[in-house]
């Protein structure tokens, strides 16, 4: 297999320096922000095409043009599965996608919040995505890309993905418990997804990013405490983008297919993060609700 020659100090644009990506097209959740934001720019940067997906199309249109990224700009609410299915239909008459990014989320919401009766972060971070990306599959290329992003903060799910409590009231509600319930379950689908694309020439992944100081903290109270105290592990967006960029575009990684990445490198998870039948058992359970909505 061979070594990544990457750490946690390498940038998107040093992961994918020499890579020529013109005639290839990118799908990124949440392109207007953060970690999204650049990994649009960078791919941009190697000539891609990078289909930008943000709430409102005028925000991810403004993103791309900020950038001077080449592509197209559609809306996609992850938290109300008609604006998907809307971005699904919509994505249909545009390129074929060498890898789908599905890099937006929502962190530690203080209360319980709730769409369709399903926790929000459950719901935005994991559903809205698993409908996209299920809603993409035949649009993938033959050698198509799934990058689902997790986080380190999966460690935190401490009663694992809890289908019993989707809701997120059956026991007292928890925001980081929740946060990271939702991004096992972004894991346990970059799992299956890698099971099922086995024997393609099709792959997926999981990553975590590392922890950067953006948008994503604003429902944190104690914000500015927070990123404090984590100052001396905090990356620069740059860092942030590259785990997702190298995992999207670089020709060495397709043998870690299913693998969590972190620092550019694959990672250990919880045992949970492991779990075929847990992940099954969350894709079954995805399925369903789809079915309902
Ligand atoms: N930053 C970190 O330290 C860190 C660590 C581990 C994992 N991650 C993961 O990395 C990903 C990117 O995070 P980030 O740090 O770049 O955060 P960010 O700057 O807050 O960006 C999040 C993006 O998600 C979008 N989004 C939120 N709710 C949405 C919805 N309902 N529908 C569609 N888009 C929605 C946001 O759109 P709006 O601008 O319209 O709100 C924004 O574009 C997230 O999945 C996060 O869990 C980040």
């Amino acid at each position: 297999m061979t070594e990544l020659p990457f750490d946690k100090t390498a940038t998107a644009e040093q992961v994918s320096a020499g890579l020529d990506l013109r005639g290839k097209t990118y799908l990124v959740t949440g392109c207007n922000s953060g970690l999204g934001l650049e990994t649009t720019r960078v791919l941009g940067l190697r000539g891609a095409r990078v289909i930008g997906l943000a709430r409102r199309a005028v925000v991810a249109r403004s993103t791309l043009d900020q950038l001077g990224v080449k592509g197209d700009a559609v809306a996609c609410d992850l938290g109300d599965l008609n604006s998907v299915h809307a971005a699904v239909h919509a994505l249909r008459s545009l390129a074929p996608i060498d890898a789908i990014i599905a890099n937006a989320g929502i962190m530690a919401l203080p209360t319980l919040q709730q769409i369709e009766g399903i926790e929000s972060q459950l719901y935005v971070n994991h559903v809205g995505h698993f409908a996209l990306v299920t809603g993409l599959l035949d649009r993938l290329t033959a050698e198509g890309r799934v990058v689902m992003l997790s986080s380190g903060a999966h460690f935190y799910a401490k009663r694992g993905i809890e289908l019993d409590n989707a809701s997120g009231e059956a026991v007292p509600y928890d925001p980081w418990r929740m946060y990271g319930r939702s991004k096992l379950a972004n894991l346990l689908c970059a799992r299956s997804l890698a099971q099922r694309f086995s024997g393609s020439g099709r792959t997926a992944y999981a990553v975590h990013p590392g922890v950067i100081e953006t948008n994503l903290g604003r429902h944190v109270p104690d914000k500015e405490a927070m990123y404090d105290r984590l100052k001396p592990m905090l990356k620069d967006l740059g860092q942030g983008a590259a785990t997702q960029v190298l995992v999207a575009t670089h020709p060495d990684v397709i043998a870690h297919s299913g693998r969590y990445f972190a620092d550019c490198q694959p990672a250990a998870t919880i045992p949970e993060g492991q779990d075929d039948a847990l992940a099954e058992a969350l894709w079954t359970w995805t399925e369903g609700v789809l079915a309902k909505g």
